[in-house]
Parts: C-alpha cells; sequence; structure tokens
C-alpha cells in the first residue's frame, strides 16, 4: 500500500515496511527515509520557522512542529516520519541554558569541572510535554493525510553525544574538552552520563506512549573516542537505555547510530541489544552486509553529499548501496542529515529511484 494513494483506511503495523524490515524482513524496493527530512532545504520549512520565532519555539510548537514533520512525506511519500524537535531538548529540560545561534549552531552554559546536574522530574516533564503533544498531531495528520502505512520515529541523542554539547556548550569537530573531562574526571562525568541516561529512558517511554511506533538513538560524536572509552561512555548507556526499553515496550524497535565509530561498531551492534543499526557513508556495504547485517537490520548509507550533486553520482551511488544491501532486512537512509543546500528535486529523484 503507497502512502502517496490517498487510502485512510487504518492499518495494523504489519502493513509498514519501515517496521517490517526492522522486524528482520528484507525487500526487494527497502523503505527509506532521510535524516534530517524536515528542514531548511524545504521551502515550506523556511516558511514557517521563518514564522515560528526561535528554532527551540519551533521544537516546542506541536502544531508547526507537527505540520513541518509532514512536509518531507507529501511531496516524496516516506515509509516514515521523525518527529520534528532536536536532541539539545533533554539539557533544556534538564535546567540547561540551550539557545540556537543564527548560522552559528547550538550555545549551551558549560558544564563546569564539579557541577552536578540533577534532573528535577517535574520540571522535566513540562518542558517536554509539548513533544508529546507534537507526537500525538504527527500520528493524527498522518491519518488523516493518508499516511497509513507511514510509521512514526521518536528520538533522542546518546548520552555521549549531548554530554559532548553540555561540557562543550557548542558544536566542535573533535569535542576535546569532553573527551578530556571524560578522562581526568571519570566519575563526575559518570554522573553527567548516567543522569542523561536516565532522563533520555523517561523522554523515549513517554514519545513511546505518545504514539511513536520506533526510536532511534543519535550518536553524532561516537567517532571521536577510542576503544576504551567508547566502550565505556557509547556501549555501557546504550546499552542501558536500549535494555530499560526493552523491558517496557518490547515490540518498539530501537535503531542506534554511532556515526563514526569505524569498526567499533561491530561491537555495538554484538553489545547494545539495538534493534537495528544505522551505518554513515564511510562504512563499505559489503562490509556492512556480512558482518553487520547477519546479526541486525542495517540503515544507511548515502552520503548526503551524493544527494546534493544529484544526478549520475546519485543514481550510482543508490544503485550500489541497494545492490549489497536489499538482500537483508535493509532501510534506506543517508549516511548523516540532508544539507540545507539540496535541492528538492534532487530528493525527487532519489524516491523516484528508490521506487522504480
Ligand atoms: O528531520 C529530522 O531528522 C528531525 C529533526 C532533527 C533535527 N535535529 C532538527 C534540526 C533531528 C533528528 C536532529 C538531531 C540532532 N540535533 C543531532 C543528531 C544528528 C546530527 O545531525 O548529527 C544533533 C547533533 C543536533 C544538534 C543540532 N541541532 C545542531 C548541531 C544544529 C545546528 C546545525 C545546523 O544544521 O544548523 C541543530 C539545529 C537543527 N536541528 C536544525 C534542524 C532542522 C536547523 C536549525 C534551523 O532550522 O534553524
Amino acid at each position: 500500500m503507497n502512502a502517496l494513494s490517498g487510502q485512510s483506511v487504518p492499518v495494523s503495523r504489519d502493513d509498514k515496511p519501515f517496521l517490517n524490515a526492522l522486524g528482520g524482513k528484507a525487500s526487494a524496493r527497502p523503505p527509506f527515509w532521510l535524516m534530517r527530512q524536515a528542514g531548511r532545504y524545504l521551502p515550506e520549512y523556511r516558511e514557517v520557522r521563518a514564522k515560528a520565532g526561535s528554532f527551540l519555539d519551533l521544537c516546542y510548537n506541536p502544531d508547526l512542529a507537527a505540520e513541518v514533520t509532514l512536509q518531507p512525506l507529501r511531496r516524496y511519500g516516506m515509509d516514515a516520519a521523525i518527529l520534528f524537535s532536536d536532541i539539545l531538548v533533554v539539557p533544556h529540560a534538564l535546567g540547561r541554558d540551550v539557545r540556537f545561534e543564527e548560522g552559528e549552531g547550538p550555545r549551551l552554559n558549560p558544564v563546569q569541572p564539579g557541577e552536578d546536574v540533577l534532573m528535577v522530574h517535574s520540571h522535566f516533564e513540562r518542558v517536554v510535554a509539548p513533544v508529546m503533544e507534537t507526537v500525538k498531531t504527527i500520528r493524527s495528520g498522518m491519518q488523516r493525510e493518508g499516511f497509513g502505512s507511514t510509521a512514526l520515529i521518536g528520538f533522542a541523542g546518546s548520552p555521549w553525544t549531548v554530554a559532548c554539547y553540555m561540557v562543550e556548550g557548542r558544536g566542535s569537530r573533535d569535542f576535546h574538552a569532553t573527551r578530556l573531562r571524560a578522562l581526568q574526571d571519570p566519575a563526575g562525568f559518570g554522573r553527567l552520563i548516567d543522569v542523561v541516561t536516565d532522563a533520555t529512558v523517561q523522554y523515549l517511554e513517554a514519545q513511546i506512549r505518545a504514539g511513536a511506533e520506533a526510536v532511534q538513538l543519535f550518536d553524532s560524536w561516537a567517532g571521536v573516542l577510542d576503544e576504551t572509552q567508547f566502550r565505556r561512555w557509547v556501549i555501557g548507556p546504550t546499552r542501558k537505555i536500549a535494555a530499560a526499553l526493552k523491558q517496557s515496550y518490547p515490540r518498539i524497535p530501537v535503531i542506534g547510530f554511532p556515526r563514526g565509530a569505524g569498526p567499533n561498531i561491530q561491537t555495538y551492534a554484538r553489545e547494545t541489544g539495538v534493534t537495528a543499526v544505522s551505518i554513515d557513508q564511510t562504512v563499505p556495504v559489503k562490509w556492512a552486509a556480512s558482518t553487520l547485517q547477519s546479526m541486525l537490520p542495517v540503515q544507511g548509507n548515502l552520503d548526503p553529499v551524493c544527494l546534493l550533486s544529484g544526478g549520475d553520482a546519485l543514481t550510482m551511488a543508490t544503485e550500489h548501496i541497494c545492490a549489497h544491501l536489499s538482500n537483508g532486512p535493509f532501510l534506506f537512509n543517508l549516511g548523516h542529515g540532508v544539507i540545507k543546500d539540496t535541492p528538492p528535486e534532487h530528493v525527487a529523484q532519489l524516491a523516484r529511484l528508490l521506487r522504480g
């Protein structure tokens, strides 16, 4: 059943290609969605963004956030929508200052050495409440607009990646300050990771109760850690989150995305208990098929620059990925988010390639 066919009959989860793939089913036409599929490359997003106020205002406005979530589905009929929000909602709900400077990325008040961050449950729940309203609004919008076979993904940042922004106070190429803190004060840093881990479990459980049908953990900075630190700060907390969710919501799949992890992704796939792994464009697909897909479903991994380029580069890279990964459980995606200068027509080209 096609989301664009206009059918609005309720469908069971068995009719959702995205959830079937996460359940281990291979398909000649793999389901697809794109990280950052809602965003600045779409003129209709820029229009809503302009009237929302700040970026966080948009994240906390259920009607506008639901609207931008649905925008890419209307154009391209992806098999999954992803809740429109941001990973930095969690530190914000933990009482940190979070701002998005125009053109400069996020700014937070850095967690100082020796400073303990505590979770005040009532405050946390009050801050994230609008996000749960967004999830409900998206589900009813999907039903109303005939996206009955489209699944809704909830998400959070992984504790390591969220802690990177909390300690550094901003984006960074290599997160030196955070790695230094983790080495010099592992006990204090471990307390921060524990608080973020608990908050993340509660946050994802609330999204699932509100209607998220799968969740993804974005570990964008997993790739800056050595093997030992990776085990401690990536594998450990991810395993805790996956186990907690499996206990409370055993049917909800968890996708882990340890971006840039290199060969550590094999350990991640084997030891964290996630349902599926998302791979970035540096992971060779042949290796992913034999080493990862034999263990669990794989998602990925078109270079976002191929999408920016369009044309033959896009066609060839897409065919290469599908040739190697379509024989097992596979969800087509990018290796990272859609780049903001991407022409919307290139996303249409990709959708045609995948849909035949
Ligand atoms: O469509 C989707 O994928 C859902 C929405 C989503 C956003 N951010 C919206 C967003 C998701 C899943 C995220 C995750 C996120 N946020 C990550 C992990 C994935 C990754 O990109 O590595 C990270 C590290 C963040 C933190 C963050 N948010 C940064 C560093 C920035 C600034 C960089 C930039 O692209 O401007 C953001 C802002 C942000 N989050 C935007 C969007 C659409 C752009 C802001 C705007 O529209 O003004």
